[in-house]
């Protein structure tokens, strides 16, 4: 997508062929930064700190940390140990132990002196083919926001369709197109109006600073709201669709993401509001049946809750507290939206219910 009117994919190789770089999210909205990643321990950083973050970012990542470790240490020894690093450098998006057990399964098998180039390699065909299910995820939530555009115009109404979203689920959440917003684009490159209600996505505001500038770059119409609106959105019929982003989906269609997706998703059933959950097949965690109670939910810093960083009016970015001192803060980072919540399911294989059935026959 477009930085500054020129395209940019989130992750991409270094000339040389010996680093890859990456924007640094953890600058944006108000600096854009890129960074070197030259070994393993960049990568697991990148992924750790949140410079990278969203599912399928996360998981490209984590590909390019294997291969940059495998071209300075092939054997079976080092790469169970970088494999065994990275897979936890972040708990519940489950794309990151997707990715490194596909490096693994793929390398394991190669000579060690054929890993380090087809590890390169193979960690940029999975950044390509990312991109093209991401295409395809666009175009699969294209089919829906179209219905909705032509219907509101057969009853003689604006045919601008609004749309709820929660979180980054965008092409910086990717490496490039995104999931959630993927046919916001693809909406916007048909000429169907769009507009993007904005949840700000407290603590860390990934919404309020990521999703707001990357549709911003796009000219896509959009609005930053207080992660408390959306319900009272919903009961004015100002919102047309809720689509969201995902860690991890569950066997049963249980949906994992940003902390706050359940309480949208309960004001979308509550209100009539359809509400769609957009992924790629590898979000989808074939072991697990019971969201609630078998996904693991990322607990982090107090810090990112009792403090907030932003543009001062002399231009400095500066880190300020919220919350009076000595007074604690609890930081869940993702809650599990029930299957019975969801609408459907956008994927590169097209629309699919939120259910066992359907996503066995669909998705398997
Ligand atoms: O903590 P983050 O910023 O990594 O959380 C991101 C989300 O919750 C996204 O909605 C999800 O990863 C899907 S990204 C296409």
């Amino acid at each position: 997508m477009l930085v500054n009117g020129n395209p940019r994919r989130t992750i991409w190789p270094a000339p040389d062929n010996t680093a890859v770089e990456i924007i640094d999210e953890s600058r944006l909205p108000h600096e854009f930064v890129t960074v070197l990643l030259e070994n393993m321990r960049d990568a697991e950083h990148a992924i750790r700190s949140m410079q990278v973050r969203g599912a399928p970012l996360i998981g490209v990542t984590a590909a390019y940390g294997v291969a940059l470790s495998m071209k300075h240490h092939a054997s079976d020894a080092a790469l169970k140990a970088t494999c065994d690093m990275l897979v936890k450098a972040r708990p519940t998006a489950v794309n990151l132990r997707w990715a490194v057990e596909h490096m693994r399964e793929f390398l394991l098998p190669l000579p060690a002196e054929q890993r380090g180039e087809a590890a390169w390699n193979e960690a940029a065909r999975m950044a390509d083919q990312d991109v093209a299910i991401n295409y395809s995820i666009g175009q699969c939530g294209l089919a829906i926001i179209r219905a909705i555009h032509d219907e509101k115009q057969s009853q003689g109404r604006s045919g601008v369709v609004n749309i709820l979203t929660h979180c980054n689920a965008g092409w910086l959440a990717t490496v490039d197109w995104g999931t959630a917003l993927a046919p916001v684009y693809a909406a916007q490159a048909e000429g169907i109006p769009v507009h993007v209600w904005v949840d700000e996505t407290r603590p860390r505001n990934q919404g309020a600073s990521l999703t707001a500038w990357e549709l911003a770059q796009q000219g896509v119409s959009h609005t930053v709201i207080v992660d408390n609106a959306g319900g009272h959105l919903m009961q004015h019929g100002l919102v047309d669709v809720a689509i969201v982003g995902t860690d991890r989906v569950t066997a049963t269609g249980d949906v994992c993401n940003k902390i706050g997706t359940y309480l949208k998703a309960l004001a979308a059933f509550d209100n009539g509001v359809p509400f769609y959950v957009a992924m790629p097949v590898s979000t989808l965690d074939w072991t697990l049946q019971d969201g609630v109670k078998e996904i693991p939910i990322e607990e982090r810093g107090e810090e990112e809750v009792t403090h907030l960083s932003g543009l001062c009016e002399d231009g400095q970015i500066r880190r300020v507290q919220l919350t009076p001192t000595g007074s604690h803060a609890a930081n869940y980072g993702f809650d599990v939206t029930p299957a019975r919540l969801v609408t459907g399911l956008f994927t590169e294989r097209g629309l699919v219910a939120a259910n066992a059935d359907a996503i066995r026959l669909g998705l398997s």
